[in-house]
């Protein structure tokens, strides 16, 4: 059963301030980059009534099968210019930014993770030919802890949540090994805010893409919250966009790790104790940012949970149209798909203005990071 709360304060949301360059020009100088292609899902739209539905891959990400190498690729270069390790950047590829900095790396970079932020922190650790060592909770996916590995850096188990291996991670880091965690709390911010600038760019490619489109706005759009970074990101954006009208912001998440849900229930960060055992890995996070908070209260219209069977079924969706989407990538579907069932949400939703065939945008945020289970979800044995 879905919990579901309709945030009656929604619509003053903060933004974060200009770094100064854009995210985006940022990341289209490093190796493999390409727009993570934005697709229909006429299944999806069939399956909620929608008017249209919209997904943002991002299952293929320099090669990656997640975003988050947006940020952590991002907050590690602005690291490098707030340490004063270099300044007035130029340079147009990664070779050319190497050798501007190579004499002023850390020896590395430590960081926590559920598996997807841990792995872009250490590609770009690999990129930079420096070292990385992630912390995951216990439980973690083996074939996610491999997919770290796989990029050269050192994976350490700790007991606990993913709360736990924060606070590991954040003992570990020194002068030479600097943490780049993707949640803030205070003391401990300009990283995680840079991490929200760097998801960023997810949003201005698909403006690009839906002026290429001549497309509508969408008039929803849906979120995954782990920490909330991402959904700081995404919800800064289009309230921000003064031109523009804000479509409904929907926040999703895991029944298990309804961190967000509570706070904005209670009206303050609460913290939902762990174990926290979705196969929605992303989203398995008992406390929220503290950078995030503010925006996703302040920006977010309707919160809800999912289970992980109502994230299975958004897979299968999405596989029918070929899009390939894992466990926390789908929920966000899932999410809209059980507001669009429940009698009480659909009212709300006419009372925010969503039309009978609304345009929905959705971000698949990661594809195959669970090879077993993303084979026993969407291609079960015996069919
Ligand atoms: C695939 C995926 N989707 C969504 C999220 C949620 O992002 P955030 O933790 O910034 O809320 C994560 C976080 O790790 C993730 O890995």
């Amino acid at each position: 059963m879905s919990a579901i709360f309709i945030n009656e304060k929604a619509g003053i949301s903060k933004n974060y301030s200009d770094p100064g360059f854009s995210s985006l020009s940022f990341h289209r100088k490093l190796p493999g980059y390409f727009p993570s292609p934005l697709r229909m899902s006429p299944a999806a739209a069939e399956r909620l009534g929608a008017g249209r539905v919209l997904v943002k891959d991002e299952s293929d990400r320099f090669g990656l099968p997640s975003f988050k190498i947006l940020g952590a690729s991002y907050a590690i270069y602005t690291e490098l210019i707030s340490r004063g390790r270099i300044s007035e950047p130029q340079w147009d590829s990664m070779d050319e930014l190497i050798l501007l900095c190579r004499d002023v790396l850390p020896h590395g970079f430590v960081t926590a993770t559920d598996g997807n932020h841990g792995r872009g922190v250490a590609r770009t650790a690999a990129w930079l030919g420096v070292e990385a060592e992630v912390f995951v909770p216990e439980g973690t996916v083996a074939a996610r802890i491999r997919g770290i590995e796989s990029e050269g850096a050192t994976v350490k188990v700790i007991p606990g949540d993913y709360d736990d291996a924060v606070e590991a991670a954040a003992s570990r880091a020194g002068e030479d090994l600097w943490l780049i965690q993707d949640t803030a709390w205070p003391g401990y911010e300009s990283v995680p805010a840079a991490i929200v600038h760097g998801y960023s760019t997810i949003m201005l490619e698909m403006e690009e893409q839906l002026a290429a489109l001549k497309s509508p706005d969408p008039d929803l759009v849906a979120v995954q919250i782990g920490v909330g970074s991402l959904a700081a990101a995404v919800t800064g954006h289009f309230r921000s966009r003064r031109s523009k009208r804000t479509p409904v912001i929907v926040g999703v998440e895991s029944e298990s790790a309804a961190c967000a849900y509570e706070s904005a229930r209670v009206g303050e960060i609460v913290t939902v104790p762990g174990p926290h055992r979705s196969v929605m890995a992303g989203l398995n996070c008992g406390t929220l940012s503290n950078l995030a908070w503010p925006v996703i209260r302040d920006g977010t219209d309707i919160f809800v949970t999912v289970t992980d069977e109502d994230a299975f079924e958004a897979m299968r969706i999405l596989a029918g149209d070929g899009i390939v989407s894992g466990e926390s990538g789908s929920a966000g579907l899932a999410g809209v798909a059980a507001l669009f069932r429940d009698d009480g949400a659909r009212e709300a939703l006419e009372s925010m203005g969503l039309g009978p065939e609304p345009g929905v945008l959705l971000i698949s945020t990661e594809g195959i990071t669970d090879p077993v289970l993303y084979q026993r979800v969407v291609n079960p044995p015996g069919q």
